[in-house]
């Protein structure tokens, strides 16, 4: 902590929310909220919140939501201390020198060089471009069918066939070896400096805002390796940035469009796809999918038409659809890629294919029926019991029946038995305690995936009923009775969940209120902060669903107590406890079979 939470709840009681907020977005009053135009995404109908009594601002559109503080650090780009100060100046507070540690001084110099260095280098890289020694690269552009603006626009460069040269430039602007050094530009060895980028047209690589974080760099026809990138450090996170997500996210449009390359990106943004982003040259990683999911909750892959792209489209199909985003697949034969698409075939003929694009429930079920031969019996058979498995792992009921329905109607196969199948299926994958985890309850059957940890569906719907439990809670403390009758900080998740339901829950017994914008600025990092937010701010079930109050709040109740029940039954059984495992389960036995009164 840089502050105590004294100096904190001062700053936030003294910057009312609306206030700081409305002299950056203009705001109009509607209901219990003030309403205006994200300044996070964009968009033409208001869907950025701010909530007065809460003291916090979300975006049902790109779900950034916290305090004020959170609001500073996003808007202005700035640290938790920077934000604070902001405030207190804003307000007159007169804040108390902040207790820095060396090695936060030490990151926070680290992290800034390392802006400075890449913001140097492309400038850099970019004039060499532009110089009459870049013609080779610009031959290059031309004959990737790049325009000037798009040139500009990516801030695409060259790196000469001479090496030091970016070293020289680095040391004239004053950067010292070490911070060189750190950013991995240059290597340094026992025969002097040598520049990493040779002979290479350089694409900068931008973090969400615009700040180049690193390069990729690609030889101008054929060599090894075809893209060379920077190498990861403190702020070059392969897993977390995906390229031209700086853009996309501006674009105003409802999905995505995820590809796999640098070039895919730069051709459907000039061709006016400006939502498409790929990732940094590795596999779509979760965070990856968490990123994409702060924006957008539909995606469409338009990933190479080539095995290993449907190999990768089947992989974030499962990441992403696992997260509960709606996925459909672009079809880009008989071409390679989205690139090469567009320049055959043009714009107008990718739009249809978008238009065109695949539920990736289809997507999976052809491609896994191409996978087996449908004249051999046994194999057939196999194909049946290989989709079983995967209907298996919707955990929304829902969802399952009508892809069962719509498999066995694609397929011909009598739905009947099919479904019996489904349930054999069921009873073989969960041996574990099948007395009481049957099937017809599909999401307390584990779920067996090579590929995956298991139960990561069952997170996010245990997730969202902590979200939604701690929303209701926040909107009305007088629950705090009914819900610490049942539940204790330690029956939600580890991590953020748990951690605000101590404060919460140790905040209302001491005096009767919630001050979510305060819990929320317990955090210092902006993920953190935001994922606070959000979770204070997660849309409860309206009326119009038809959504009876105390009935929803029983069932999660119920279904945060089982979670938890479960997790310790997993320990006793580990830990060869028996006698404990027999109560846990007596009382998980009398919540699922609704036993116990919450209201
Ligand atoms: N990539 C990489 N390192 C490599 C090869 C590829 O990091 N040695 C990454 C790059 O981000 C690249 C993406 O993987 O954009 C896709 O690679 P690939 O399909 O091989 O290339 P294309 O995108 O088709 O590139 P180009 O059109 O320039 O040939
Ligand atoms: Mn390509």
């Amino acid at each position: 902590m840089y502050y105590s939470e004294d100096i904190i709840e001062e700053v936030l009681s003294r910057n009312d929310v609306v206030d700081v907020i409305g002299t950056y977005v203009h705001l109009t009053k509607k209901g219990a909220n003030y309403w205006g135009l994200c300044p996070f995404h964009g968009e033409k109908t208001p869907s950025f919140s701010v909530n007065s009594n809460k003291q916090m601002f979300y975006c049902f559109g790109c779900h950034k939501g916290g305090s004020v503080i959170t609001f500073l650090m996003e808007y202005e780009n700035l640290t938790f201390p920077e934000a604070v100060q902001e405030l207190a100046a804003r307000s007159g507070i007169t804040l108390p020198d902040i207790k820095e540690t060396e090695e936060d001084k030490r990151n926070r110099n680290e992290r800034e060089q390392l802006f400075e260095i890449n913001k140097a280098a492309a400038s850099f890289f970019y004039s060499v471009g532009k110089s009459e020694r870049g013609k080779p690269a610009r031959e290059y552009f031309k004959k990737r069918c790049l325009t000037e603006e798009s040139i500009r626009h990516w801030g695409l460069g060259y790196s000469l066939p001479v090496s030091g040269d970016l070293y020289a430039f680095l040391k004239s602007k004053g950067f010292r070896d070490e911070a060189i050094a750190k950013s991995g530009l240059v290597n340094f060895n026992e025969r002097g400096a040598t520049d990493r980028f040779w002979n290479r047209v350089i694409f900068p690589i931008m973090n969400e805002s615009d700040k180049v974080i690193g390069f990729g760099g690609r030889v101008m026809g054929t060599g090894e390796p075809k893209y060379l990138n920077s190498a990861e450090n403190l702020i070059f996170d392969k897993g977390i940035n995906l390229y031209g997500l700086n853009y996309a996210k501006r674009s105003g449009k409802k999905f995505f469009l995820l590809c796999e390359g640098y070039m895919d990106v730069i051709s459907l943004h000039q061709a006016g796809f400006t939502n498409a982003v790929a990732s940094l040259g590795t596999a779509l990683t979760e965070r990856n999918a968490l990123k994409i999911q702060k924006y957008v909750n539909t995606v469409y892959l338009t990933y190479d038409s080539d095995g290993a792209g449907t190999d990768a489209t089947l992989r974030a199909i499962r990441l992403l659809g696992d997260r509960g985003v709606t996925i459909k697949v672009v079809d880009m034969r008989p071409h390679k890629d989205p690139d090469e698409f567009i320049k055959a075939l043009g714009a107008e003929e990718y739009q249809k294919r978008i238009d065109n694009a695949e539920s990736s429930f289809y997507f999976e079920m052809r491609i896994m029926a191409s996978r087996y031969k449908m004249d051999d019996p046994k194999e057939k058979s196999d194909f049946y019991v290989a989709v079983a498995k995967r209907l298996l792992e919707f955990t929304n009921e829902l969802e399952r029946k009508t892809y069962e329905e719509a498999f066995a109607a694609r397929y011909n196969v009598d739905l009947k038995k099919f479904h019996e199948l489904l349930i054999e299926t069921a009873q073989k994958e969960s041996p574990k305690r099948s007395s009481y985890r049957n099937y017809e309850n599909a999401e307390r059957v584990p779920r067996r995936n090579l590929e995956e940890p298991a139960g990561k569906k069952k997170d996010d719907l245990i997730n969202r009923a902590q979200r939604l439990l701690l929303t209701y809670l926040s909107d009305d403390p007088g629950l705090y009775e009914k819900i610490s009758a049942h539940l204790a900080p330690s029956d939600f998740t580890e991590g953020i969940y748990r951690k605000i339901a101590e404060t919460a829950f140790a905040t209302i017994s001491e005096s009767g209120t919630i001050n979510p914008n305060m819990i929320v600025s317990l955090f210092e990092e902006k993920e953190e902060q935001e994922e606070a937010g959000a979770i204070f701010n997660t849309a409860l079930p309206g009326e119009e669903e038809g959504v009876e109050r105390t009935k929803a709040i029983s069932d999660i109740i119920v279904k945060i107590k089982c979670h938890s029940l479960d997790r310790q039954m997993d320990a006793a059984t580990e830990s060869g406890d028996t006698a404990a495992f027999t109560e846990l389960l007596m009382r998980s036995k009398e919540y699922r079979d609704n036993k116990v009164r919450i209201f």
